[in-house]
């Protein structure tokens, strides 16, 4: 790619590049292999290193996290294999019987703690995986998911996608995502809960109700949902390198949960789904609630929420700017680009564009002017932007007249 990018930020300009097929989705990296200080060098890693990030000290979210990645290492060990390769390790000891010269204790020693060295952990999975199938992580999620991907490959997998949220009607969404809120709002902090642990579960609404209509049983839904924030936070690449192990064990933790569909590809788009819908509508909620709260003042009353969400996704939208690369020489903005040009378009400034939006910078609920680019636009828009207004809506339904 060339090291070059330009900034769209008009109205129409950015639909012209959404519309264009000779703009494509870029690859998605994460941050460079880290520097000796970060994470700690090998040299570093001593006994609180080890403590700060165990299971066994973990509480909360961390917790749930690292015990999938344990449970997933574990899922590797057979324990039929490891009671044959116990056996054979002791046998290879006991032979040593003690000598005059050898302690008795020493070799009983090897042979209580030889459960400790079968098998080396880097057993437990291939070193590489086998090629026509890739283990599910981050890295078979993304190369597998409709969001990263061009051309034909992109209008099968995107077909999966409208087949999937086909059986999804916005209108139960929203019921659920409203009775969901309810259950959550009502099971207020009492005097043990943090106020922001209620209020992240009912931004996360959402996710539980997908999650639910996508088959995870009722009883892994927290557990899921926090695989999924895991998987969210990092999906978009720049993430640093202490953060894709857990979201490899994430992906496999929801594949698991989620049951594999025969077709490989149909199982990444369900999580897929989860996990494209849960930062952008968790910003949406949080946006659309603290923009409620400040215009209140304002309002003789408060308008009607579909309006409210609609105004908020132009004015706030959570996803403020999307990339694209030049796949062969174009032009942008009437200028000349070479193939490899990255282009970043900027939904946030076009949702502000004073050429398409009278008053752009109020928040004005209830308008009628043109469409905002809230979901994009052309070739690849939201498939899921009936769900997630459907899913939003729904949440404020009840958080707002709670
Ligand atoms: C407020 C919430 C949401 C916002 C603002 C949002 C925004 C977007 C945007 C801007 C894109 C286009 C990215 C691009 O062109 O590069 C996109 C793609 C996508 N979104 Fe959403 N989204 C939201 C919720 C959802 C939900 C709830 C689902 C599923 C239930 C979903 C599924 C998808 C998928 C699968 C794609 C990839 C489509 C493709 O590449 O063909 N989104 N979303």
């Amino acid at each position: 790619m060339s090291s070059r990018t330009v900034l769209v930020s008009g109205h129409a300009d950015v639909r012209a590049v959404l519309d264009d097929p000779r703009f494509t989705v870029p690859p998605v990296h994460d941050a460079a292999p880290a520097s000796p200080s970060s994470p700690p060098a090998q040299s570093e890693r001593g006994l609180a290193w080890l403590r700060s990030r165990a299971v066994r000290f973990s509480n909360g979210d961390e917790h749930l996290r690292r015990r999938a990645a344990a449970l997933d290492l574990l899922a590797g060990l057979a324990p039929p294999g490891l009671r044959a390769e116990a056996a054979e390790r002791a046998r290879a000891l006991l032979p040593v019987r003690p000598g005059p010269a050898e302690r008795p204790e020493a070799v009983s020693d090897a042979v209580v703690f030889a459960p400790v060295a079968v098998p080396p952990v880097h057993d437990a999975a291939p070193a590489s995986p086998p090629p026509s199938r890739p283990r599910p992580g981050l890295a078979w999620l993304r190369s597998t998911a409709v969001r990263f991907s061009n051309g034909d490959r992109h209008l099968r997998r995107r077909s999966v996608v409208l087949d999937l949220l086909a059986g999804l009607a916005p209108l139960e969404l929203r019921a659920d995502a409203a009775e969901r809120a309810r259950a959550l709002l009502s099971a207020r902090p009492g005097s043990t809960e943090r106020p922001e642990a209620v209020s992240d579960a009912v931004v996360f609404a959402p996710v539980a109700v997908l999650g639910t209509r996508l088959g995870i049983a009722a009883h892994d839904l927290p557990t899921a949902v926090d695989a999924v924030r895991t998987i969210a936070d990092v999906y978009l690449g720049g993430a640093d390198n202490d953060r894709l192990p857990p979201a490899d064990a994430a992906v496999r933790l929801l594949s698991g949960l989620l049951g594999t569909d025969s077709d490989e590809e149909r199982t990444a788009q369900r999580i897929v789904l989860l996990v494209q819908s849960c930062a952008a509508t968790a910003a949406l909620l949080r946006s659309a609630l603290a923009l409620v709260e400040a215009n209140r003042p304002s309002w003789t009353r408060t308008p009607p929420v579909a309006d409210l969400v609609a105004e908020t996704l132009r004015f706030d939208p959570p996803a403020r700017r999307i990339r694209r690369v030049a796949s062969v020489d174009a032009t942008v903005t009437g200028e000349s680009i070479p193939a490899g040009t990255e282009v970043l378009l900027d939904l946030a400034a076009a949702n502000r564009d004073p050429a398409v939006f009278t008053d752009p910078d109020r928040f004005l609920p209830g308008r009628t002017d043109a469409h905002h680019l809230a979901f994009g636009h052309g070739i690849r828009p939201c498939p899921g932007s009936d769900h997630a207004t459907a899913l939003a809506c729904g949440v404020l339904d009840t958080a707002l007249t709670a």
